[in-house]
């Protein structure tokens, strides 16, 4: 999408802070995920989404990006720009070698698991805590 800028931000900035403590999460914002996502759309803050590189075993190990923050700024909820930026930022992680992400949703988030399924992540497993879920990305 043209005027859609994406960057992985090593460190976040005050404005992306500010964002982020002002959105209720309820939970702790995990700054240490590789990949920190942050968009803008005409020099505004469209907001951050964070993947986790985490390792998985079950009989082989493997590793995948797991998507932990979606935060949008107020203005870009429900926006084709959002759905843009979730898009791109599944390219590139596929250009990073990564052909699937997964989540790990807890049920108070259901909300979470809905958002999730509609863009494609399809549940494979629960433990007591939690819903698993993957997706591919092609590639
Ligand atoms: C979560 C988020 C990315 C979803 O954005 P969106 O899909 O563009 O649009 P909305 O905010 O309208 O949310 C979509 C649906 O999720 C629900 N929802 C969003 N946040 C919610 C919350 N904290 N608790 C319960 N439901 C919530 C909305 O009510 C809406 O439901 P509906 O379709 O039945 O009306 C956005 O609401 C956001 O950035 N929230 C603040 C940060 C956050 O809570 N992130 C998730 C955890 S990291």
């Amino acid at each position: 999408m043209k005027n859609l800028v994406i960057e992985n931000r090593v460190v976040l900035d005050k404005e992306i802070l500010e964002l982020i403590s002002t959105s209720d999460i309820k939970e702790p914002f995990n700054s240490s995920a590789e990949y920190k996502f942050v968009a803008k759309y005409k020099d505004r803050l469209v907001g951050i989404i964070s993947y986790m590189i985490t390792e998985l075993s079950d009989g082989i190990t493997r590793i995948y990006p797991r998507f932990i923050h979606v935060i949008l700024h107020p203005e870009f909820k429900r926006s084709k720009v959002a759905y843009a930026f979730l898009k791109e930022t599944e390219k590139i992680l596929l250009r990073d070698g990564h052909n699937q992400v997964m989540a790990y949703i807890k049920p108070e988030k259901a909300f979470m698991i809905e958002l999730a399924e509609k863009f494609g992540y399809k549940q494979y497993a629960e433990d007591d805590e939690g819903k698993f879920l993957y997706k591919d990305l092609g590639g």
